[in-house]
């Protein structure tokens, strides 16, 4: 491409470093043509989207999109981390050598876009000046628009983020190239997908997926893979899949902030944007600071742990998001948003969209609706009762968009943490809440998260399993490693966080309800937890946490059955009994594991036979 040297001229992209990343896959793929994406260029990008048939319009400023058919959700089968050297090897993060895999992506990327633009996004995925900024410049490559589009929503993009880099070498070298989806072989003995981050060269090479959580690579594979290996290559910094929230007691004037991990599709989302239950909003407001990714570092001047959120928009899940349960998501993705679904229902005649919960039936007049594959509903069987939307469908939005966005969720110093979670789908075993006072306690619950996993998930919808810290798609390096990393990183702190392990998806073993209402509601626990910690309550003591006691629990303007508040607030022996056998061999699995941990084990469990 002979004139691409004037094009990077024109775009004002200065870093040389940047320009031989362009130049070497603009080569490789054999775009046609290179265009420079600034923020700024979103509504063109949007026309041209639109023009292209790639998007739609849902009413005005407000998109549509679909994703092929067999592309989502995250393919965490397909999903790698290389590097140089064996000893990063997981048990989660499929490691391979990073000599093998290089060559393989570069074959399948090889010519891959020929006739395509090749959109290059500098971005940023941290507030500007945070201490860590020095780890948070990329560049993403990309050839499908539509990707851009989520790009620009969901992180900070514009040239200025990488022409004035210290070091013009310390950006993060991300290329996605999307390749022929209807010949990828997607789920077969030969599927050509590959989504590779090469960690220790700081380099991201996803082939065979457009669809976000593959796609968009600032987000999962910068935000969490890539930032996790920094994090601990440089001893510096946690990179978790966490939200983080304030949560402002307007009596006493004092704000917290809580952050934690549970695995995708799980509730991050609807916790951060999280409009206090109607009876307790006079005195308390909760405020979103980022639902999905947050980094945790220690202050060098105060000691305090601190935590921010590197993503600067909402990719959230569409299922059941009505004016109940989330009153603050649907705010964010009105019309005039410029906020994009994908996979969710359509009508094009009239621009609306619909997914399973948005009301409690489906449009009465299927005229004109198209389900999330493009098929008319009108065209259905009586008798097909198939979801209109795919369970996995998102929308997109930015977090100038979030009601309840926190008036400095971008100011550079990020906000102190005074509290960790973990939680998970757990229909039995797991109470309400359970709080953990100790570090290597905390940091052992963490690792022992076991949950039910999710359809954002390619193929794994229900099974019960372990999810280290809610980041077992994200871990980068070995576990043993990352505990002993997490120990060190809090443990430095000055003051300690006090952990938590929450459940808001206990079912009644018999007819399969949630034995507590969720959403808005979550916010009673938590408050319990901060209570606890100023010691202001002090629970019930139990082998695996404190529990809070019925009185405690707020629980004004609530109706929840007292058999079933009875049951989230009790520990069931022997069931945890049987589950510590599961955890020794599920941490056997790991190479160095520090001590501190198998301690916390033996603790709990010696703690639970010594239960009556
Ligand atoms: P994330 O992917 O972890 O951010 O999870 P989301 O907040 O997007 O929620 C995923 C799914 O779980 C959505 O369908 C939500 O409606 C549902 N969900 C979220 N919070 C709750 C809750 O407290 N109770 C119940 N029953 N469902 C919830
Ligand atoms: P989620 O984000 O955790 O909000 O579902 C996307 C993902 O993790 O795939
Ligand atoms: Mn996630
Ligand atoms: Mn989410």
């Amino acid at each position: 491409m002979a004139d691409l040297e004037a094009v990077l001229d024109e775009a004002g992209l200065t870093n040389p470093k940047v320009r031989e990343f362009v130049k070497e896959y603009a080569e490789l793929t054999g775009a046609e043509h290179v265009e420079v994406v600034n923020a700024s260029d979103d509504a063109r990008l949007l026309e041209e989207a639109v023009a292209a048939g790639e998007l739609q319009r849902a009413g005005e400023g407000r998109y549509y999109s679909r994703s092929y058919y067999k592309d989502t959700a995250r393919s965490e089968e397909r999903t790698i981390v290389a590097t140089s050297d064996e000893k990063d090897r997981g048990v989660y993060n499929n490691w391979r050598p990073a000599s093998e895999m290089k060559p393989m992506l570069h074959d399948r990327m090889r010519g891959a876009s020929e006739g395509k633009t090749m959109y290059v996004i500098p971005y940023l995925m941290a507030p500007a000046g945070n201490p860590l900024e020095p780890w948070a410049a990329g560049v993403e490559l990309t050839d499908t628009r539509t990707v851009v589009l989520h790009m620009i929503r969901m992180a900070r993009v514009g040239v200025q983020f990488v022409n004035d880099l210290e070091d013009p070498d310390s950006f993060v070298r991300a290329v996605h190239v999307t390749g022929d989806l209807e010949h990828l072989g997607q789920g077969t003995p030969d599927d050509q997908r590959y989504f590779v981050t090469v960690a220790d060269e700081r380099t991201i090479l996803h082939f065979g997926s457009s669809y976000g959580g593959n796609a968009l690579l600032g987000k999962i594979a910068h935000g969490l893979r890539q930032g996790a290996y920094d994090g601990w290559a440089s001893r510096k910094f946690l990179a978790e899949q966490y939200m983080l929230i304030g949560i402002h007691d307007k009596e006493t004037g004092r704000t917290y902030h809580v952050c934690g991990g549970f695995p995708s599709a799980s509730g991050k989302t609807n916790l951060a944007m999280m409009a206090a239950p109607d009876a307790l909003g006079d005195r308390y407001h909760v405020s979103f600071y980022g639902d999905d990714i947050a980094w945790l570092w220690v202050d060098e001047e105060s000691g305090r742990l601190m935590g921010m959120n590197p993503e600067y928009g909402v990719f959230g899940v569409a299922k059941d998001t009505n004016e109940t349960t989330n009153p603050n998501a649907l705010a964010s993705i009105e019309e005039g948003t410029q906020a994009i679904f994908t996979n969710v229902a359509y009508n094009p005649t009239t621009g609306e969209v619909w997914w399973e919960g948005r009301t409690p039936k489906p449009p009465s007049n299927v005229k004109g609706w198209l389900d999330w594959t493009g098929a008319p509903l009108a065209d259905r069987k009586d008798n097909d009762t198939a979801a209109w939307a795919h369970p996995n469908s998102r929308f997109t939005t930015t977090l100038d968009n979030v009601p309840n966005i926190a008036p400095d969720y971008d100011a550079p110093a990020g906000v102190p943490i005074d509290a960790i979670i973990f939680g998970g789908r757990t229909r039995d075993r797991e109470p309400l809440i359970r709080a953990i006072t100790d570090l290597a306690e905390g940091v052992y619950d963490g690792l022992t998260l076991g949950a039910e996993a999710t359809f954002a998930a390619e193929g794994v919808d229900g099974q019960l399993r372990y999810d280290p810290m809610s980041n077992r798609p994200f871990m980068a390096y070995g576990e043993g490693d990352y505990a002993r990393h997490y120990l060190d990183v809090v443990g430095a702190a000055k003051e300690q966080p006090i952990f938590a392990h929450v459940n808001w998806f206990q079912k009644d073993p018999d007819d399969g309800h949630f034995l507590w209402p969720g959403y808005r509601d979550n916010l009673r626990p938590l408050l319990w937890l901060l209570q606890l910690k100023n010691g202001e309550v002090s629970g019930r003591r139990t082998a695996v946490g404190i529990i809070p006691t019925e009185d405690e629990l707020d629980l004004t303007g609530m109706d929840v059955p007292a058999a079933d508040l009875e049951r989230i607030l009790t520990i069931d022996k022997e069931r945890w009994q049987q589950e510590m056998g599961f955890r020794e061999e599920h941490l056997s699995q790991f190479e160095r594991m520090p001590e501190e941990i198998w301690e916390a084990h033996r603790r709990v469990a010696a703690d639970l036979d010594a239960e009556d």
